[in-house]
């Protein structure tokens, strides 16, 4: 029987062997407590550790329980996110074939601007851009066209995305800017806002790929001169999701040929930026057809609630498959 280690970030330092079910109740351990629960539906032997700020707890594990694969649902190490990196780090030298993004996929996609330059590079579409780091001068490039969204550079979750992200000049871009520099301590991205439908893009696979049923994100009732962007309201908030219709859904009423550029472009994305086990792109659609590439996603929740498994449910492959396939493709590299 197959040996996995569910690995997963704590929020506090617990001992090694300290079992996390009474945790698992709560919702924000959703996609720990199913991926576990799956993993023993799938007939592995499992353990699980939460890390919270001391890697020594992973090698001794590791050294004591000689798991065969890591499923590596670490998001942060000592709450800072850019460490998730350095987390599939340690389990790339160690050589133990491990769940989801290599390290590089992870510090690629950590930065906006850097997974931008690459798919631009690839001649993948993404928002015209430019990067102000924290502590520099900041001003509006000239060759960027208004309205512009200023955003986190390597944030998730839509932390410090508001209406107020957009700005039309560049009075509001400096202030933006300040903002996500001093209140969300980030260096900050700002990006042509792309007018269009939104899409969530779920690939999975190592080699063949397979791009799983389109997600969309519509506006509802949002007044029309709001910004239909997804901010952190309106990603989390329920009761402002109500108010304003807004729904994710499965994008039902694609043209089956946009459907296919759409699919073309993000298996593409993927294989330019190396990456290996399942991801999420979040794209716009122009009424032109453009496809633009917002973000590139590495280990996107797992939560069965999740834009992942919702495509994958869709796709007709049910959680558990879904966990084992990703158990599968960390063999296959
Ligand atoms: N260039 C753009 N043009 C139009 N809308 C944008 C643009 N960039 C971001 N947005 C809007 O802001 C949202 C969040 O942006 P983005 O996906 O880059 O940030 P995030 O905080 O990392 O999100 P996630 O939760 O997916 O990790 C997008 O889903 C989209 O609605
Ligand atoms: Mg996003």
């Amino acid at each position: 029987m197959k040996k996995v280690l569910l690995l997963f970030d704590s929020p506090y330092l617990v001992k090694r062997g300290y079992d996390f079910r009474k945790e698992f109740s709560d919702f924000d351990w959703d996609a720990e407590r199913e991926v576990y629960k799956a993993l023993l539906a799938c007939g592995y032997q499992v353990k699980m550790l939460g890390l919270y700020n001391d890697i020594s707890f992973l090698l001794e594990e590791i050294a004591e329980f000689k798991p065969d694969v890591i499923f590596n649902l670490v998001e942060v190490f000592n709450q800072k996110s850019h460490l998730d990196k350095n987390v599939a780090s340690v389990l790339e030298m160690l050589q133990i074939p491990y769940t989801g993004a290599s390290p590089r996929s992870l510090l690629v996609c950590c930065d906006k601007g850097l997974t931008k330059t690459i798919l631009n590079f690839h001649k993948i579409k993404v928002p015209q851009f430019h990067t102000f780091y924290r502590r520099r001068k900041v001003w509006l490039p000239k060759r960027m066209n208004s309205p512009l969204i200023v955003k986190p550079l390597s944030d998730e979750a839509s932390r410090g995305l508001s209406q107020a992200s957009l700005v039309e000049d560049e009075k509001g871009l400096v202030e933006r800017v300040k903002f996500i520099h001093e209140s969300i301590g980030d260096d900050a991205i700002i990006e042509e806002y792309i007018e269009g439908r939104e899409f969530y893009v779920s690939v999975i696979g190592t080699y063949r790929l397979k791009v799983l049923p389109l997600r969309e994100l519509t506006f509802g009732k949002l007044p029309e001169d709001e910004p239909k962007i997804a901010t952190y309201r309106a990603k989390w908030d329920y009761d402002y999701r109500k108010r304003w219709q807004l729904k994710n859904i499965f994008a039902n009423d694609l043209a089956s040929d946009l459907r296919k550029k759409i699919e073309k472009v993000c298996k593409r994305a993927y294989r330019v930026l190396n990456m290996k086990s399942y991801a999420r792109f979040d794209i716009r659609v122009t009424e032109e057809e453009k496809i633009y590439i917002l973000e590139a996603n590495a280990n996107p929740s797992l939560d069965p609630d999740d834009e992942l498994a919702e495509s994958a449910k869709k796709g007709g492959i049910k959680y558990k498959d879904l966990i084992e396939k990703i158990v599968k493709f960390s063999t296959k590299r």
